[in-house]
């Protein structure tokens, strides 16, 4: 087979550069995502525009955007959906992608991640995604490398992909579309319910919702939620009592009690289960309209029964398919920042 060219005929496809105004220190790529912070709101709205776009387009047209561009995955904790997507959204835009994990690289044999992430840049690199189970890691590697870098979830730290595609699940049921400003979530109540403490979701949505207007409820047990995270962000409130909270929830997000990271804690999960859980009498009691999420892995039977995972308020299986669209507009976004490539099809990118 003859290799693929670009189509100098596939419509222009516009991204916001990333702004210098944002919070992200100068030696890091603009094109990088550390925190959902980092965002402007017109960045917000050009990212969502984009993966749009990006999932209406034809996919053999598509998959010239990044033809032959190399992205890497470095994942240093398990992960599923995040891997996958990722991964399926650089290669549904031509790319090609290398994954290295923990288990099966020269990590095991105890090379730094500041020598893995200039490793792979000197394999042609152009982004590095990067999962760690080390709060501020991303940081590190993007510094490190002088390449964008995409953080796919830094220990209890941020997880900001995760909270585009929330945010993208929520539009959607709102039918709100995609131009977000300020005020577009202002009538919307998003309970965010489970162990906040240890949550990278939790934290990312917390600091991205109430920026377009949401009042964003945190529920949860003392151990699971210290009092000091409603001062996350203005528009975050604490409430202790789920039932409470649901009763005035348009969205629901459930996070997972992470057993991996409960070592210490005095959480007796059969009392949890029993204030915390939703199954199906206290969602149809309290909350019979509201959009259940949950950013999975679930425990089911645990902070969520299977009844409620697979019933007809679930979102849960949008959010995963929304992580692909998502993905796809932040690998453009992150390979069009450093200025050495033009992302439409046919201009001076590397091919
Ligand atoms: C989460 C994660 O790894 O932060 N999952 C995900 O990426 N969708 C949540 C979790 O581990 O519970």
């Amino acid at each position: 087979m003859p290799p693929k060219t670009p189509d100098r005929k596939s419509p222009k496809i516009e991204i916001q550069s990333a702004s210098v105004s944002s919070a992200k220190p100068p030696l890091i790529d603009p094109g990088s995502l550390l925190s959902s912070n980092d965002l402007t709101i017109d960045e917000l709205r050009s990212i969502l525009e984009l993966a749009d776009r990006l999932e209406n387009e034809d996919p053999t047209q598509r998959d010239k955007r990044l033809f032959k561009r190399r992205v890497s995955l470095l994942f240093y904790e398990s992960s599923t959906r995040t891997r996958t997507s990722f991964e399926l959204a650089a290669k549904a835009l031509g790319a090609d992608t290398s994954l290295v994990s923990a288990q099966s690289s020269s990590i095991e044999k105890g090379e730094s991640l500041k020598d893995t992430g200039i490793t792979l840049r000197s394999l042609g690199a152009e982004c590095i995604i990067l999962r760690s189970p080390y709060s501020g890691a991303p940081y590190l590697l993007a510094e490190t490398t002088g390449l964008p870098v995409l953080n796919a979830g830094d220990g209890m730290h941020e997880h900001p992909s995760q909270a585009l595609l929330d945010l993208r699940t929520i539009l959607r049921h709102l039918n709100a579309g995609s131009k977000v400003t300020e005020k577009t979530l202002a009538d919307v109540t998003i309970t965010i319910c489970g162990d906040i403490f240890h949550s990278r979701v939790a934290r990312s949505n917390a600091l991205l919702l109430p920026r377009l207007g949401a009042r964003v409820i945190l529920c949860g047990p003392l151990p699971l939620l210290p009092e000091t995270a409603a001062q996350l962000a203005p528009g975050i409130v604490i409430e202790r009592d789920f039932d409470r909270a649901l009763a005035q929830s348009d969205i629901v997000m459930m996070l997972r009690i992470q057993a991996e990271r409960l070592a210490g804690l005095a959480l007796d999960l059969e009392e949890y289960k029993g204030r915390y859980q939703a199954n199906t009498a206290r969602i149809a009691a309290q909350a019979p309209r509201a959009l259940i999420m949950h950013p999975g892995p679930i425990i089911r039977g645990l902070e969520v029964t299977s009844e409620v995972a697979d019933g007809p308020q679930s979102a849960i299986a949008q959010q995963v398919r929304n992580g692909v669209a998502i993905r796809m507009a932040l690998i453009m976004r992150a390979l069009a920042s450093n200025g050495l490539h033009d992302v439409r099809p046919g201009k001076n990118g590397r091919r």
